[in-house]
């Protein structure tokens, strides 16, 4: 495993990147917000595309508000209000998105310098520790997050502790766009979701606490869709412990098709509709609106203050563990 200086943070810290290759994928990944800068796969001809946005400097990771390719934590998605109640108190965190919290806070998990290990060629091993209070989140939380390159995809281990009862729901904002990173926008991209049921929200993107059936809606990708405008949540089939095929997405320009596998009960489809306002792109690319979307494996949003949603409470002394692969087919 490579591995270089990536750029320092204003307070000095050196962000470091470690390049995986495994078989003909490779992956580049940098400690600052854990972020997955870099995927290449080969096309229907063998030749490598990369398949996710990102930039070459530090500096435009740290300008950028989109969260690209960053892990999220401690809570992804949405919390209305920005306030929760546990354990009979009254939680108040950063409202960052309008009136609600959004993927953290003002400095979530993808605003950190991660502590790296390599694990072998092909696995890297970050670590976060976050305090006590850390944007309104109680206890002391130790966060693992394991990216292992495969020979056909990538799989992303997500593991906490926390020293009392606390929320805890990570993800992987990357914005994929499987006609290469630099190719513009989605046109001629396809999706399918294996879910029944979405959880509607209201203008702001709060679940109504509803569970709605896909049939006869936009929101039923059950078989081939186009990738048109979306940013909602998706009820996974199965138990939330099963590993399971949650999504497969195509290009017809590249041949390459990704399927993503997760443990997780929900998955956030996102278009990228406000990537508008980016920087410039790794060797110059624009990103403009639907230049990439995002499949955000996850909680469902809201669920600490929607007692019907899955439980995202992570017990002091308990393992929180998921996983999510995003595979080549
Ligand atoms: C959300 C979008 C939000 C975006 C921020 C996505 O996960 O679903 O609503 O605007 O993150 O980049």
């Amino acid at each position: 495993m490579n591995r270089r200086l990536f750029g320092i943070m204003p307070d000095g810290i050196p962000v470091e990147e470690y390049s995986l290759r495994c078989g003909k994928l490779t992956c580049d990944i940098i400690t600052y917000g854990g972020v997955l800068r870099s995927l290449a796969v080969p096309d229907r001809n063998g030749r490598p595309v990369d398949v996710l946005l990102g930039f070459d400097h530090l500096e435009d990771y740290i300008h950028q508000d989109k969260y690209i390719g960053a892990l999220i934590g401690r809570y992804a998605n949405r919390i209305g209000k920005g306030r929760f109640f546990l354990r009979g108190k009254d939680y108040k965190l950063a409202k960052n998105d309008g009136e609600n919290h959004l993927h953290g806070g003002e400095a979530g998990f993808d605003r950190r310098v991660w502590t790296a290990e390599a694990v072998g060629e092909n696995t890297l091993l970050l670590r976060l520790t976050s305090p006590d209070g850390e944007e309104g989140y109680p206890g002391t939380m130790e966060a693992t997050v394991f990216y292992r390159l495969l020979q056909d995809g990538l799989l992303i281990e997500y593991e906490a502790r926390c020293d009392c009862d606390t929320l805890c729901n990570l993800t992987n904002h990357a914005y994929f766009n499987l006609s290469g990173h630099d190719s513009g926008t989605l046109e001629h991209q396809r999706i399918q979701i294996f879910a029944d049921y979405f959880t509607p929200t209201d203008e702001w993107n709060i679940p109504t606490g509803e569970m709605k059936d896909v049939t006869g809606t936009p929101m039923d990708l059950r078989e081939w869709n186009p990738i048109g405008r979306y940013d909602h949540n998706w009820i996974l089939r199965g138990g939330t412990a099963d590993f399971r095929l949650a999504a497969k997405s195509v290009s017809s320009d590249t041949g390459i098709t990704m399927e993503t596998w997760t443990t997780q009960p929900g998955i956030q489809f996102y278009t990228g509709d406000y990537l508008d306002g980016c920087p410039a792109g790794k060797g110059g690319a624009v990103y403009r609106k639907r230049a990439g979307f995002c499949l955000e494996t996850q909680l469902w949003p809201d669920s600490p203050n929607h007692d019907n949603f899955p439980d995202p409470v992570l017990r002091a002394g308990q393992v929180y563990r998921h996983k999510t692969a995003y595979l080549f087919r």
